[in-house]
């Protein structure tokens, strides 16, 4: 069934918007046409996590919540989920939640305006895990600013949720939300409001389908690229196909040889799955934006935005994988060494779209992944280094080693790899090729890094990475 219609659970009951702006964020909705205004504008560019607000949906069977950014969200996202606002965390008895007696009783909020979206964070933390640890803190609030209250009062109130025991309002609703979450989870979307078309189909099919007839339409995945064009550019997008409906998309498979992640899975998921096979993209994956961009954000909308410092991009190269691209009529399959082209331009064409990255496991090879940024968290990469090395008896049989930031595209160095191939594993080989930096890459000045930094980290990163599988010990700030 094919409707105008979104719908989604807010308040216990089925919501409908008919024909909404695609264009619209969730934000503006929330603030302009529900009216409530707890939930803040900061950046409008998924910077503050002002605007956080939690989304319920199904899983396995089962209730999850993830928290996003409603600024950076088109209000047709909001389909077949829960919405839950700042507002509604009260209990049915005028009780305070238990997030938000935490943050009185721990002085959590000044002049207030961040607090809605701390407390918002936390809700999805508290709901979201059953031992609160100080990773899952710094994880769940990296994505929160407050420039009053200081962070470590928050802190102290996310701590004491730990191993709190109690049923909130939600656990109690917990079946009838389930209940009516499937009630409409079946629809498939396409709008058209003053010249703005949004589609969500729900196959594969009717995907290529309206690709053919539209090949100039933007696709959306997690939207933490693409909405910014609304929200920061000023610009209208005319026409949006959403890939998130498709369930097809949305899957992580291993096999043998590789493992296989759909287009529309998350960071958030792919990170979990990771941590298993590469620790490194997984630690890489951890400092990628926020919990909010990794729930909704992800690695083929990282490929197709083709950023010089997008983080994923290097380590994709320095393992070699592969992009299943999927055209109206045939699937090809690119090497990522051959995928980007030039400035943010790779070799996707109109109306394809990418439908999975496959990662092969190198048996044998040892990899290594380093993001440098200015802020720990929340951060774009000044450089991003990722290095793969096979070593056999001491000789360095394979090194695979690529960097972000470094140049107008993702890259590898070819002229650091060929002085290593065939050479000792040692510091003096290090060392030696480590000179090489200025022939593979010439960097820019730009706002995150001068050019003599990024050459200075390229090289000192290889180094460590040299230094770590030498002296099998991890070098990390938070190690
Ligand atoms: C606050 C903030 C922090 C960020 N931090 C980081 C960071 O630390 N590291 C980093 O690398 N990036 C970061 N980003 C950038 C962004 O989150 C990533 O590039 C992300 O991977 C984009 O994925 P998405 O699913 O949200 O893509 P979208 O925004 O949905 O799409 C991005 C582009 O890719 C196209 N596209 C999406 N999916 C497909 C597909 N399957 N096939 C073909 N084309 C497709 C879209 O049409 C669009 O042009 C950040 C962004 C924000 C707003
Ligand atoms: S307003 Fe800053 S993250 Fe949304
Ligand atoms: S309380 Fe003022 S910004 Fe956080």
């Amino acid at each position: 069934m094919v409707s105008n219609v979104i719908q989604f659970i807010f308040k216990n009951k089925i919501f409908k918007i008919e024909n909404p702006d695609p264009n619209k964020t969730i934000l503006n909705y929330v603030r302009d046409d529900l009216k409530k205004t707890g939930t803040k504008e900061g950046c409008a560019e998924g910077g503050c996590g002002a605007c956080t607000i939690v989304l319920g949906e199904i899983k396995n069977n089962k209730l999850i919540y993830k928290p996003i950014n409603s600024c950076i969200s088109f209000l047709p996202t909001l389909n077949g989920k829960h919405l839950i606002l700042v507002e509604d965390l009260i209990e049915e008895n005028n009780k305070l939640h238990p997030v938000q007696e935490a943050m009185v009783k721990f002085h959590g909020s000044q002049c207030g305006f961040c607090t809605p979206g701390f407390t918002m964070s936390l809700f999805s933390m508290y709901k979201s895990n059953t031992s609160i640890t100080n990773d899952v803190i710094d994880e769940a609030l990296s994505g929160n600013l407050c420039r009053c209250t200081g962070y470590r009062p928050i802190i102290d109130a996310a701590k004491s949720l730990n191993k709190k025991k109690y049923q909130d309002k939600f656990k109690k609703n917990q079946n009838k939300t389930i209940g009516l979450l499937k009630k409409i989870k079946n629809t498939e979307v396409e709008i058209n409001k003053n010249g703005k078309k949004y589609f969500a189909p729900k196959t594969i099919i009717n995907l290529k389908k309206i690709l053919k007839k539209y090949p100039d339409a933007k696709i959306l995945s997690g939207g933490t690229d693409l909405s910014l064009e609304v929200t920061k550019f000023r610009k209208e997008l005319k026409t949006i196909i959403s890939l998130n409906s498709i369930e097809k998309l949305n899957f992580i498979k291993k096999s043998k040889s590789s493992i296989e992640i759909g287009a529309t899975t998350s960071l958030f998921d792919f990170q979990n799955f990771i941590k298993n096979y590469y620790v490194d993209f997984h630690d890489v994956l951890k400092r990628y934006g926020s919990l909010q961009i990794r729930h909704v954000g992800t690695i083929a909308g990282n490929i197709a935005t083709a950023s010089p410092i997008g983080d994923t991009l290097p380590l994709l190269l320095t393992l070699d994988a592969k992009v299943v691209v999927q055209g109206v009529n045939q699937k090809k399959i690119f090497s990522i060494n051959e995928f980007f082209i030039s400035y943010r331009r790779t070799k996707l064409r109109k109306g394809e779209f990418i439908y999975s990255i496959k990662i092969p496991f190198n048996k044998g090879n040892i990899f290594k992944a380093y993001k440098i940024s200015k802020r720990f968290d929340d951060d774009i990469s000044s450089v991003c280094g990722s290095f793969s090395f096979l070593i056999k008896k001491n000789k360095i049989t394979k090194a695979v080693i690529a960097y972000g930031g470094m140049s107008e595209i993702p890259k590898r160095a070819s002229a650091i790899e060929k002085k290593l191939i065939n050479s000792d594993f040692s510091e003096n080989t290090f060392s030696k090729a480590l000179y090489l930096i200025d022939r593979d890459f010439s960097p820019i000045d730009d706002m995150r890094a001068s050019r003599n930094y990024r050459l200075t980290v390229a090289k000192n990163l290889l180094l460590k990475a040299f230094y770590e599988i030498n002296n099998k010990k991890i070098i990390r700030v938070n190690s």
